[in-house]
């Protein structure tokens, strides 16, 4: 089969890592890459929204399916234009990626169809909001915004006037344009937080190996929110009776609730999920694999990485058997000085000889360009050090061990990825 990737990041060379290894997949494209992936895949700089020149590059290269990883273009349609133009697609169509897209429709479906989650109410107005917070009196009060926010809409305010910054900024300056146009306010949930993918076809739900995100910037959980800085999976809070209170509970009730609205969900849906006191609750979905949540899951994927999503695209994943090794997988990111701030391009990277490092030590490139033979930064997640072992803390120390011989101008990662899951 001839593939083509649409994204740019980490998550996406991943995806090309993994889908490298089945025998299957002969040709990989991916659009429009990066400096890693340019090197597992032939690269084509089409922007991974131009829905008319992706079509364009799926007929010049004949490609025999789509994979659409990001949300961005799955929210705009991407699915649905490509499959109009004859071309099969991994993801959900526009309609169905509104569970990530619109955080009103994910919470309307989740009250309507009774499946666990935080409290909440709707403003579409900034004062009432604030005065529904003042009223709850409660802090941390957890503001959303409706629309996708390059995953910073998300403002736990401590008091009343961090409500009042926050709301002023999405619905008065709009940073986040429309998608702040509505703000979800919600009760404060505590609790590990794990995430969940799962394969879907809108007959069966095939979740994955659980995982475990470290979204702020700093060592001990400090810091701004950025886009991931380390995962790891398994994650010990998921038991297997926690699992099967999450299929019963959130996993068939939630596919159920979309085929029941006539939107069925096709393709990887990602579970953020809070294990509360009161049970797991859903603190969000999305519509698509996590990054770099999909640098830990897939390396234990053991099933071929294309038989599973020809099933998912074809309806016929209740057919399949989906096998996990019992490694431990870990991924440190090492990120540009500055970053989730503004932060320089262009340093040279040194030490990403991946002959030099052990053996279960992959490198994923986030944001990497290839000139001159050289490998440059290019983005502020830069790389992803990914490694597996027979344990949390073996995956662990590979992954530093390996992270430590790679360097560039103003590198940082955190210290202490994993090191809550093993209860330290
Ligand atoms: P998101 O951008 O939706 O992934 O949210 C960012 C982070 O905010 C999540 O990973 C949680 O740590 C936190 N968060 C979101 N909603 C809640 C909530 N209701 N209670 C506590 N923390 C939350
Ligand atoms: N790692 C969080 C996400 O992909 O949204």
């Amino acid at each position: 089969m001839k593939i083509l990737v649409i994204g740019s990041g980490g998550r996406e060379h991943a995806i090309v890592r993994k889908l490298r290894e089945s025998p299957r997949a002969d040709q990989l494209f991916c659009a429009p890459g990066n400096g890693g992936i340019s090197q597992d895949a032939e690269c084509v700089n089409v922007s991974a929204m131009d829905q008319a020149g992706m079509l364009a590059l799926a007929r010049e290269k004949a490609v025999d399916l789509v994979f659409v990883a990001p949300d961005d273009p799955l929210g705009a349609g991407m699915v649905d234009y490509l499959e109009a133009g004859g071309f099969p697609c991994f993801g959900p169509n526009k309609l169905a990626a509104e569970i990530e897209s619109s955080k009103v429709f994910s919470k309307n479906l989740m009250k309507k169809y009774g499946i666990p989650t935080a409290a909440y109410e709707v403003f579409d107005d900034s004062a009432a909001a604030l005065d529904y917070i003042r009223s709850q009196n409660k802090y941390p009060a957890v503001i959303k915004a409706d629309g996708l926010a390059v995953g910073k809409g998300v403002t736990l305010a401590q008091n009343e006037s961090e409500a009042e910054a926050a709301l002023h900024a999405l619905m008065e300056e709009k940073i986040f344009g429309d998608s702040g146009s509505q703000v979800v306010v919600e009760e404060f949930l505590t609790g590990p937080e794990v995430t969940v993918l799962a394969f879907t076809d809108g007959h069966a739900v095939r979740p994955m190996v659980s995982s475990m995100d470290h979204k702020r910037a700093h060592d001990g959980d400090q810091g701004p929110n950025t886009g991931g800085m380390g995962t790891i999976a398994p994650s010990p809070f998921y038991t297997k009776e926690i699992a099967k209170e999450c299929m019963e509970k959130i996993f068939l009730p939630t596919m159920e609730a979309m085929n029941a609205e006539g939107r069925r969900f096709k393709g990887c849906l990602y579970f953020g999920l809070m294990l509360t006191p009161d049970g797991p609750k859903v603190i969000e979905y999305n519509s698509r694999f996590g990054d770099p949540e999909t640098q830990v899951v897939l390396p234990l994927l053991e099933t071929d990485f294309v038989d599973i999503i020809e099933a998912v695209v074809n309806e016929r994943l209740s057919d399949l058997e989906i096998r996990w090794s019992s490694d431990a997988c870990a991924c440190i990111i090492l990120a540009s000085g500055g970053y989730p701030g503004s932060y320089e391009k262009g340093k040279e990277i040194s030490g990403l000889d991946e002959n030099g490092q052990a053996e279960g030590v992959t490198i994923i490139h986030a944001g990497t360009k290839w000139e001159n033979g050289k490998f440059y930064t290019a983005g502020g997640r830069v790389l992803g050090i990914t490694a597996k072992g027979g344990t949390l803390e073996k995956a662990l120390q590979k992954a530093y061990a390996a992270a430590e011989k790679i360097h560039f101008e103003g590198c940082f990662c955190r210290s202490d990825i994993g090191t809550r899951a093993l209860g330290r």
